[in-house]
């Protein structure tokens, strides 16, 4: 196994990602910033310089289950203290499984500035996927917002509240396309024949099949992802394999990876459009285009055709649809322990508190501490958050109408977390309600870090708990690290509670985690090593760095 040593600058730039120019957040001046590439066994470091100059940071290594180094997991608030404007930290942890992750910044909505990129994990040498393809290449999905991050956390957090509403652009491996002649653009601030706003092309030649690892950062949306005339052969998810089937456009939820084969086996004498679509809300958001370019066709030659418009944003059914047909490839099945030792029931509902909107799980909206959970465990400083922990099920929640708005649609706010016990086999069960608005529920796409769970079952309307565990899948289904709930329906998970320390689990479209769509679970904190100090130097873990 090799060292993979990367060293990292953050800062703010101007950057015109759409053609409107922003202040983004970098890496090394890049956003997306550099791929990690490493094959599973080795170690990653990532020196990380914050030049923010006046803003913290933390980053995120998503689908990497952190096993043995809880502490590097980057989650401000659960594993470590935010660093600090000028400091240097050091992130060090196993890439211990092949597939397709990605990064992001985990502090307050820094995500959406543009800190982000991916992780691409190689097979040990010698052994191969159950699938073949001539090139490998990863590109990465996201919305893209002109707002910054603090005018939208500010909107999210007063009162009158204030929506982040739709993006303005989807942006393809980092590249997307706004309208400057909107009204109200301000002038110099967009130009519509910046190169940096050029689409993304992607060339391929002729007769080659080509592994595609997409991944999802988006900030809000669910997208939908076609290349035009082309099939799609779904073979990876979330880092295992798939049983393969084909699709003509992938639904996708931030959060998620896959990979898909494509083979260039279309008129080779002109290029294709690929699209990136928002769906499941209704929306003002521009279709994402890239240039899917046949060589030697010149790369910014257009298509001679319209490009595709994709499924209906409210076509539920499909949807549903795509997320039922994944299953665990039959040679990669991992096995599903039969009964569970904990059922919780996670009802997700958009509330208010104090007359600002929120987002709770059983009626409690999450908010993190100041010092981070994993010292607060580890060394025993257990007045520093709620102790009451949250309920694994809600009172009431036989007689809970999610087709409704609740009858009292008040909540309370907390950052009580869940305490598993080590080793335990846990059930999940998401179950989505009714928003504040008539015949509304949203798409959520949970993500649970330090582990990958398996999605042992989907069901529209609310779970049944002594029918619907009959008709689970515990013979192949898929493991995976994000997942959907979809409108006005329920899914289970099952993991193992078997990696020491504390992990978040949370709706990763970032106003909504914001807004309080979270839980924490600990599990093994007396098995978690000694915490390095470097996570240190917030709350009450000062206490650690005094001589
Ligand atoms: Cu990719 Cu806690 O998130
Ligand atoms: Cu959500």
């Amino acid at each position: 196994a090799k060292i993979r040593h990367y060293r990292w600058e953050v800062k703010y730039e101007f950057k015109s990602p759409d053609c409107f120019k922003k202040l983004v957040i970098t890496i090394n001046g890049r956003s997306p910033g550099p791929s990690i590439l490493a094959q599973q066994g080795d170690t990653v470091i990532v020196d990380l310089k914050n030049s923010l100059v006046t803003e913290n940071v933390a980053i995120h290594w998503h689908g990497i289950r952190q096993i043995g180094t809880p502490w590097a997991d980057g989650t401000e608030g659960v594993s470590q203290c935010p660093i600090l404007p000028g400091d240097t930290f050091r992130y060090m942890f196993v890439v211990d499984r092949a597939g397709t992750y990605l990064y992001h910044a985990h502090y307050g909505m820094q995500r959406e500035a543009g800190l982000y990129g991916s992780i691409r994990v190689a097979l040990p040498d010698g052994e191969s996927e159950p699938f073949s393809y001539d090139y490998d290449r990863s590109i990465i999905l996201n919305d893209w917002y002109h707002k910054s991050t603090y005018e939208q956390a500010a909107g999210l957090s007063s009162i009158p509240f204030v929506w982040v509403g739709d993006p303005q652009s989807l942006l393809i491996q980092g590249k997307g396309r706004f309208n400057c002649s909107t009204p109200l653009v301000a002038t110099g601030s967009c130009h519509a024949t910046n190169p940096e706003c050029s689409p993304y092309v992607f060339t391929v030649v002729p007769g080659k099949t080509y592994r595609l690892r997409i991944g999802s950062l988006t900030a809000l949306a669910a997208l939908s992802f076609q290349i035009e005339g082309h099939n799609m052969t779904v073979v990876e998810t979330d880092g295992h394999y798939v049983e393969p089937f084909v699709v003509n456009n992938l639904f996708i939820y931030s959060g998620e990876t896959y990979s898909v084969l494509v083979t260039a086996n279309q008129d080779p004498s002109r290029n294709y459009w690929a699209v990136s679509k928002m769906v499941s809300r209704n929306n003002t958001t521009p279709n994402g285009l890239a240039i899917f370019n046949y060589y030697p066709n010149h790369p910014r030659k257009s298509p001679p055709t319209i490009p595709p418009s994709g499924p209906f944003w409210n076509d539920i059914p499909s949807r549903v649809n795509q997320s039922l047909k994944i299953k665990s490839h039959p040679g990669y099945i991992h096995p599903v322990p039969k009964t569970s030792d904990r059922v919780i029931i996670l009802l997700n509902t958009q509330n208010r508190i104090n007359g600002s909107v929120k987002w709770s799980i059983n009626n409690v909206s999450f908010t993190l501490p100041h010092t981070p959970y994993l010292v607060s465990l580890k060394e025993n400083l257990l007045h520093t958050f709620e102790q009451t922990p949250p309920p694994d099920v809600i009172s009431g929640y036989q007689n809970y109408d999610i087709n409704k708005v609740a009858q009292n649609v008040n909540a309370t706010s907390s950052n009580s977390v869940y305490r598993l016990k080590f080793n335990t086999t846990v059930d999940i069960i998401l179950q989505n309600a009714n928003t504040l608005n008539v015949n509304n529920s949203e798409t959520h796409p949970w993500h649970l870090h330090g582990h990958d769970f398996w999605v042992v079952g989907y069901g529209n309307g609310k779970f049944n708990a002594s029918e619907d565990p009959k008709r689970y899948n515990l013979v192949d289904p898929i493991m995976k690290n994000t997942v959907p709930v979809h409108p006005y329906g329920w899914t289970a998970l099952r993991f193992i509670a078997n990696n020491p320390g504390v992990w978040a689990f949370h709706c990763h479209i970032e106003s909504h985690f914001y807004m309080g769509m979270g839980a924490v679970f600990e599990e093994g904190i007396d098995k978690v090593g000694t915490l390095p100090t470097s996570i240190m130097g917030c709350g009450d873990t000062k206490r650690f760095l005094r001589p």
